[in-house]
């Protein structure tokens, strides 16, 4: 374990610009609002932007879902779910039943939220948000357009947006078709495709901190960095999401999506100004220079693995798993960005479930400089004690620590590592909006910095789908490791082979 100073960070006022821009008026409309991500994410997030009054008074909520009920049953259902939400906020969400391929509930949805937007004087302002199983998209979006329910072109006064969680298709072809077929009915500004991770404030943070000061980016290149790491792991198995993971599996449910989007905001090049449409242009940049990987070796740039008996049963006993699935639940990989910032740098990337800790971070791995004339002093066995290592902690520790060296007191003559560290919480306590209020805000103030583009979507696609395709084979290249550990061994091997070795906290 290192040794960590605390430093006493001062925290200085902050100016006007830091004012939270409110949103204008908006009926937002949840379809699948009997489910998981509504109860968990959507309502709580909605909530709070209301009880802060974020969002104005001119705003209600309506549930649509299969499940009959009342407007009633359906606020006693968030109540159960959400003890302590304000009724005033209650009082505004409300409930249309219907099926989603039926023109008869669209009309029916149609009337009810033109009821209430005369009630809330929402000027015709829509979100419909679609957090429903991912086959569904396509249809629903039809639907609501083919039944007048939304407009296309409606994208700034009035609005009419939608809404769409990850995953956004399940390989290259089907991404662009669900793109075409969503662009066949909707302008692209009114198509908000939802990443929350970037709606986390630590990840926000690597922009600012990478571009906001001056002392990072004159080391942050291939002359000074040896690797990057990124790191996603999750104690949570697959919970009560088989039928969805087992048919997606990791890299599809994390590396297409959350994990490019980390790995961008680390790679890209400054952006010519801060708003969505400049600092997507320098993502696709690096989307598309990530260097395809040869199939013929694919073992030398992805490990994969699926959890079996330990702390846990393993994933082929889980409610709802095949006993024989090949379903992967964790992976590594190497990337490589061939730009000349990048070339020959490696990016390591790793995400697992079920593994012995929640932790998500991304290492910056700098060059070894304890060869040249302390080589004799330096005290640790571990080689990346000897680096300094710039950590974004996203979460649930959430901060920034840099590794470097220093004399060890006293008459000996050696070095030690030394980690400076600053956490969020202790210097601004939970302060922390949540992911989804951040990218629901952003949504109706119809900004689209925090969401996908379409060619990300595409290009980032197109460069997993061979590699998916590779592992449609059950038998091909499966690690397994225990429930509860820290993943398969071949992992570590796999990144050892490069004379590198897994950042981990508390190392
Ligand atoms: C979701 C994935 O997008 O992100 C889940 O589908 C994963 O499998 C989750 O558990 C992780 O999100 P967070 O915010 O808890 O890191």
């Amino acid at each position: 374990m290192n040794k960590v100073v605390r430093m006493d960070f001062q925290k200085f006022p902050v100016g006007m610009s830091c004012e939270i821009t409110r949103a204008g008026s908006c009926g937002f409309v949840i379809f699948g609002a009997s489910g998981d991500l509504a109860q968990r994410k959507l309502l709580p997030s909605l909530s709070l932007l209301f009880d802060k009054k974020i969002v104005p008074k001119n705003f209600f909520v309506v549930g649509f879902a299969r499940t009959k009920m009342e407007d009633s049953d359906f606020r006693e259902k968030i109540r159960k779910n959400m003890p302590g939400i304000h009724e005033d906020f209650l009082s505004r969400v409300h409930y249309v039943y219907g099926d989603y391929e039926d023109d008869g509930s669209y009309a029916a949805l149609k009337m009810k939220i033109e009821e209430l937007d005369s009630v809330y004087g929402t000027e015709n302002n829509f979100i419909f948000c679609l957090a429903v199983p991912p086959a569904l998209y396509g249809d629903i979006t039809g639907k609501l357009v083919g039944n007048g329910v939304m407009k296309k072109g409606f994208s700034g006064k009035p609005f009419h947006r939608i809404m769409i969680e990850k995953p956004f298709g399940r390989d290259y072809r089907s991404a662009v078709a669900l793109n075409e077929h969503l662009l066949g009915y909707l302008d692209d500004s009114q198509i908000f495709r939802v990443d929350h991770y970037l709606g986390k404030d630590t990840v926000q943070n690597i922009l600012v901190f990478r571009f906001a000061n001056s002392i990072f980016e004159p080391v942050w290149n291939s002359k000074c960095v040896e690797y990057v790491q990124i790191n996603v792991s999750e104690e949570l198995g697959v919970e009560n999401r088989a039928g969805y993971f087992d048919n997606t599996g990791l890299i599809r449910d994390m590396l297409q999506n959350h994990m490019f989007q980390l790995l961008s905001l680390v790679a890209m090049e400054a952006p010519s100004s801060y708003d969505a449409e400049s600092v997507r242009n320098e993502k696709q940049k690096v989307f598309d220079s990530i260097a395809p990987v040869d199939i013929d070796r694919i073992e030398d740039c992805f490990v994969r693995g699926q959890y079996t008996d330990g702390k846990y049963p393993a994933y082929r006993k889980e409610p709802g798993i095949g006993a024989m699935s090949c379903t992967e639940t964790f992976f590594t990989a190497k990337l490589f960005i061939d730009n000349d910032r990048w070339r020959g740098i490696p990016f390591y990337l790793k995400a697992g479930k079920r593994l012995d800790r929640k932790e998500t971070s991304i290492s910056i791995v700098f060059k070894n400089n304890t060869t040249g004339i302390f080589g004799d002093f330096n005290i640790s066995d571990l080689e990346k004690h000897t680096r300094n290592i710039l950590t974004f902690k996203i979460q649930p520790e959430q901060g920034v620590t840099l590794r470097f060296q220093a004399k060890v007191p006293g008459l000996k003559r050696c070095l030690a590592p030394l980690n400076l560290e600053f956490d969020y919480i202790d210097l601004y306590g939970a302060e922390a909006a949540g992911d989804y209020a951040s990218v629901i805000l952003d949504c109706i103030l119809g900004d689209q910095m925090l969401f996908w583009r379409r060619d990300g979507i595409e290009s980032t696609w197109k460069f997993l789908t061979p590699v998916l395709k590779y592992w449609e084979t059950c038998e091909r290249g499966m690690h397994f490791y225990p429930a509860g550990s820290r993943g398969p061994e071949e992992a570590d091997r796999f990144i050892e082979r490069n004379g590198h070795s897994w950042i981990e906290e508390g190392d």
